[in-house]
């Protein structure tokens, strides 16, 4: 009989990191075929993220444009994941998260009756446009899907209250986590060695944040750094422009603020563990952060992730700047408050997110494979 063929779909940054453990544990076990799928809707960003993790799509659609919009993302990434699945005969379809790639994916599976499993489910926030587009991306994903991967308790409740399955929800923790401790373990830049002071370490790039929301953050780090005179600004910029454009007006001319291209994730994990404070509106920085023992402001007015603020390792603080310099400048003078953040342990996984994916998707094929303990 043929081996079941799975497809994982990918397309930004962040589904890079968090679907590569995933495949990389699948291809332990040739019961079934993989194949990695991308639609490109980045790619830059996407191809150095797989290309730490040694892996390469099989398929690349390739879609991006400058200055892309929803639509033109959607359709094409739709229309070109509906072709590659019934070409290449894919048996289930897996994907990650609240990307307008997933939410393809999903669709695609479901018109073409695929099943799907949806790594990292669960996530909710009260509002469909907050984070906008993703809270409705995710919450569609879920409408179809045949298994659901929540990375937590809290995401499983989720799941529960919408009235999912129980039988079809199995909390694995974050694929994020495994990433995260793949690299660690390896990884060893040294930045800023001729820096003796301490590194803040700021990314933003959220849809809902372009414009006027980022330009206080921008202006609000700033004034941090003003005030810190031991410390350097670094800000991986996002590729996206409209991104660049605000960060290289407000903080180019700095002589302590370094702008730099985004690096790969081998070089970011230690980035993060060199800043002594994170100042981000991204979600996996948002997980990854308190994993590496470093506290972390979260630059949104709401988060999918409570779990990492309940615990005490990161706060809410929004897009306002007097409030992001207020509490930022509190942790950076304050020892005990820092030293309170930087003690929790994560809450997001323990690093074998992608076996647990790995035994109840295989299972539900009929395959039986070695089982975990289980999390959450
Ligand atoms: C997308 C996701 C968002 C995720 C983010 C991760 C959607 C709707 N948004 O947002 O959930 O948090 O990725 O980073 O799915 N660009 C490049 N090279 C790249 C990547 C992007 O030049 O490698 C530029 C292009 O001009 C592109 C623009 O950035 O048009 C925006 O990319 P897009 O994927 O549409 O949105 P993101 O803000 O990256
Ligand atoms: N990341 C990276 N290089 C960077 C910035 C982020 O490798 O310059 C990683 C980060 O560690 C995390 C992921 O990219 O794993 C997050 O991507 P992003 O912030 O773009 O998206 P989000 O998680 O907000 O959807």
């Amino acid at each position: 009989m043929d081996k079941p063929r799975l497809g994982f779909i990918v397309g930004t940054r962040p589904e890079a990191i968090k679907v590569a453990p995933v495949v990389l544990e699948f291809r332990k076990f040739d019961s079934v075929e993989t194949l990695l799928i991308s639609s490109g809707q980045h790619r830059e960003m996407l191809d150095q993220s797989l290309a730490v993790f040694g892996l390469k799509p099989d398929i690349d659609l390739g879609i991006m444009t400058a200055g892309q919009t929803l639509t033109e993302v959607t359709s094409r990434a739709l229309e070109g994941l509906t072709k590659t699945f019934k070409e290449r005969g894919i048996a289930r379809v897996f994907a990650q998260g609240d990307t307008t790639t997933t939410f393809c994916a999903a669709l695609a599976a479901f018109y073409l009756q695929i099943p799907f499993d949806h790594i990292e489910a669960g996530l909710r926030t009260d509002s469909i446009s907050t984070p906008f587009p993703e809270e409705f991306n995710r919450r569609a994903a879920g409408l179809v899907a045949s298994l659901h991967y929540p990375p937590t308790k809290w995401a499983a409740e989720n799941l529960l209250k919408e009235g999912k399955d129980p039988k079809t929800i199995h909390v694995t923790g974050n694929t994020g986590i495994d990433a995260v401790n793949l690299i660690v373990k390896t990884s060893s830049q040294d930045w800023f060695p001729e820096h003796p002071g301490r590194v803040i370490l700021l990314t933003t790039h959220r849809r809902e944040n372009l414009g006027e929301p980022m330009s206080r953050i921008a202006t609000a780090a700033r004034e941090v750094l003003e005030k810190t005179p031991d410390a350097l600004l670094v800000v991986p910029m996002h590729r996206n422009p409209q991104v660049r454009e605000v960060l290289m007006k407000i903080l180019g001319d700095h002589e302590r603020v370094r702008l730099i291209e985004p690096p790969d994730y081998e070089a970011f994990v230690p980035l993060m563990k060199r800043a002594a404070l994170i100042l981000t509106d991204s979600g996996g920085v948002q997980e990854e952060a308190p994993a590496l023992g470093r506290p972390v402001l979260v630059l949104r007015d709401t988060t999918e992730r409570p779990e990492g603020v309940e615990a005490g390792a990161a706060k809410l603080v929004g897009t306002d700047q007097k409030k992001i310099t207020g509490e930022a400048l509190n942790l950076l003078n304050d020892k005990e408050a820092y030293h309170r953040m930087q003690q929790v342990v994560s809450p997001y996984g323990d690093g074998m997110a992608s076996q647990r994916v790995r035994y109840w998707s295989l299972k539900n094929l009929g395959i039986d494979s070695p089982g975990v303990t289980p999390w959450g």
